[in-house]
């Protein structure tokens, strides 16, 4: 599965079976954290077997089972856009190794995180990880024609970027694009 294609079958998942990810997959995703880290000088890293984080249940807004390995997704103030681009990119390779995932800013115990940060930088979000009970389901979207106007034909380079846009995870669904 390629990254392109990971985008259709990706779906949020905050219940999860025991089966621990394997150390071959554990090693591809701290390859790309070490990549992206050495690029951008964000603060990724991988927590496994780290159950902690996810024990409190908060109603409404979801609600997680079995979910004990996470991304931690950290840098300094003013880093939201390359946060949401390269957590992405992680989000989408664990889905080319057939396991699911969760962006979570709100509904996880963050002095739970054993995280190690430098003056000046904040966790942003953390990405829940690990093998799904489910594959999830489609959220729904806007309709794509409601995000553009053009003026004659709109090249297929475009509408697959929006269709792309759409498939991806927002918070709380909201697509505030
Ligand atoms: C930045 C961000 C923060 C999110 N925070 C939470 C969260 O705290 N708790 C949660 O259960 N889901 C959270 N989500 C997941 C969204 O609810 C989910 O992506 C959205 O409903 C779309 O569904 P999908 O990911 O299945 O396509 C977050 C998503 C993003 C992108």
């Amino acid at each position: 599965m390629t990254l392109y294609e990971a985008i259709f079958e990706r779906h949020s998942v905050r219940r999860y079976t025991d089966k621990p990810i394997e150390p071959e997959k554990a090693a591809v995703l701290q390859d790309k954290i070490d990549e992206i880290t050495k690029k951008t000088g964000l603060n990724f890293s991988l927590c496994l077997n780290e159950p902690e984080a996810f024990m409190a249940n908060k109603p409404n807004y979801g609600s997680f089972a079995g979910c004990r390995n996470y991304f931690v997704l950290a840098a300094e103030k003013g880093r939201d856009e390359d946060i949401g681009y390269y957590g992405e990119e992680l989000v989408l390779l664990s889905q080319t190794l057939g396991l699911n995932t969760c962006w979570v800013a709100l509904t996880f115990e963050k002095n739970k995180v054993p995280a190690k940060l430098k003056d000046g930088e904040k966790i942003y979000d953390v990405i829940a990880l690990g093998y799904g009970q489910t594959q999830g389901v489609p959220h729904k979207s806007k309709p794509t024609e409601k995000l553009y106007r053009a003026k004659g034909d709109v090249p297929d380079w475009f509408k697959k970027g929006i269709e792309a846009a759409v498939l991806a995870p927002t918070a709380i669904n909201q697509q505030r694009f």
